[in-house]
């Protein structure tokens, strides 16, 4: 950009999903002490999440995200025409940030893809639209009222601390929307075991994560450094890891009372609710 002499006052366009928009958004907020960002996602996961809320990031050393900043850009341009060369995994990658807002904020949107899973998949472009601009209303709705991640926003990570988990110890081998998937069902387990949660609810969840083309059980991976790396993940209050867990569809609580064997019993769940 300085060889081409960018000015303060030129826009960065950042074209293309979320590592695009990542790692674009954190050129625009450094350069110059901040230069104006425009986002065009061109993924369905960047164009209903990484797109909106303003955090930008690169990966250093072994640790994702490590280096980063709060950037709002100027604007968001999502195009659903885009989405139309997408395979069918990268779709279902980011259905499952979308069954994720949806089970944190949103019961009506939940019944909505429970209606339209199938014709969602096969890119009905009038029900992907509608989709994608009630899964932005409400991660722009929760950012805006908690921008800096002090509170609110942290439900946005419902399914990602075991998620996350599951993501490292599987060595990036299994996606983030398949790890996120199975760490909502996990999840789910959890509060099911602490009676805060329908048994036919997390039937529920589960019928809808296996209709996006989703994983619901966590294959055998090394659990003690799966426990290990959820001990780590920045979410941890007071020493111990802080969940997100449903109390209803489209609601969810903050735990920070989870017990060991708890997330043990969870992660090692297999199909067996229904
Ligand atoms: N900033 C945030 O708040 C936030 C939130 C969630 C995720 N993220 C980040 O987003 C990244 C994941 O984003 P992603 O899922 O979009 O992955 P991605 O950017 O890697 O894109 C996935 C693939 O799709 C291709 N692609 C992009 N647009 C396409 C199109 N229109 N048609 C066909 N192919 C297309 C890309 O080249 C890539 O191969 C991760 O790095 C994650 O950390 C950031
Ligand atoms: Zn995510």
């Amino acid at each position: 950009m300085a060889d081409n002499l960018v000015e303060r006052d030129t826009p960065v366009l950042a074209m293309g999903g979320g590592v695009i928009g990542d790692l674009a958004g954190f050129v625009a907020s450094t350069y110059m002490r901040g230069v104006p960002l425009v986002q065009v996602p061109t993924t369905l996961l960047a164009q209903v999440d990484s797109s909106i809320g303003g955090k930008t990031a690169v990966d250093h050393g072994h640790i994702k995200n490590s280096i980063g900043t709060f950037y709002q850009p100027r604007l968001v341009v999502a195009d659903i025409d885009t989405l139309q060369g997408l395979s069918r995994s990268e779709v279902s990658n980011g259905l499952a940030e979308i069954i994720k807002s949806a089970m944190i904020n949103n019961a009506s949107l939940f019944g909505f893809l429970e209606k339209n899973m199938d014709a969602l998949r096969s890119h009905d472009v009038f029900l992907m639209e509608e989709m994608v601009a009630r899964t932005a209303a409400i991660k722009a709705g929760i950012v805006a009222r908690d921008e800096k991640d002090t509170g609110l926003r942290n439900t946005l990570n419902f399914g990602h601390t075991i998620g996350h988990a599951i993501e490292s110890a599987s060595h990036f081998k299994i996606r983030h929307g398949q790890a996120v998937a199975m760490g909502m069902v996990a999840a789910a387990r959890i509060a099911v075991q602490m009676e805060k949660f329908n048994k036919k609810d997390l039937v529920r969840l589960k019928k809808l994560i296996q209709r996006a083309g989703l994983p619901v059980d966590i294959p055998p991976l090394d659990i003690p450094l799966m426990i290990k790396k959820m001990e780590h993940d920045k979410k941890i209050v007071d020493g111990r890891t802080r969940f997100i867990l449903p109390s209803a569809i489209g609601k969810v609580f903050m735990a920070d009372d989870v017990s060991l064997q708890m997330v043990l019993q969870a992660v090692e769940s297999r199909d067996e609710e229904d």
